[in-house]
């Protein structure tokens, strides 16, 4: 397990899980938008990444080409401790 601080919370996510961290985040009640559900494609689940190790970039997530330290969290999961900012 791997610790995630979002908005002065600490969230449990299991780095070794195949769920991303968008849905590890959700179980736990942290609420997300995500348009596409998951797909990849709307961007609304981006956050920014403050600090910490998170997976390589899907091909799904490169074809998104956001802006320098932004993740997409249905398509990618921390893999050390690590603190975020949502975007929307
Ligand atoms: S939920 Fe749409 S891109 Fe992640």
């Amino acid at each position: 397990m791997v610790t995630v601080h979002l908005n002065g919370k600490n969230y449990q996510i299991d780095e070794t899980s195949s769920e991303p961290l968008m849905q590890q985040l959700k179980t736990q009640g942290v609420e997300i938008v995500a348009a596409c559900n998951g797909a990849g494609i709307c961007q609304t689940c981006a956050f920014k990444v403050i600090s910490g190790e998170f997976t390589k970039k899907t091909e799904t997530e490169e074809m998104n080409d956001l802006p320098a330290g932004q993740r997409l969290s249905c398509q990618c999961r921390p893999l050390t401790d690590a603190e975020i900012e949502l975007l929307y």
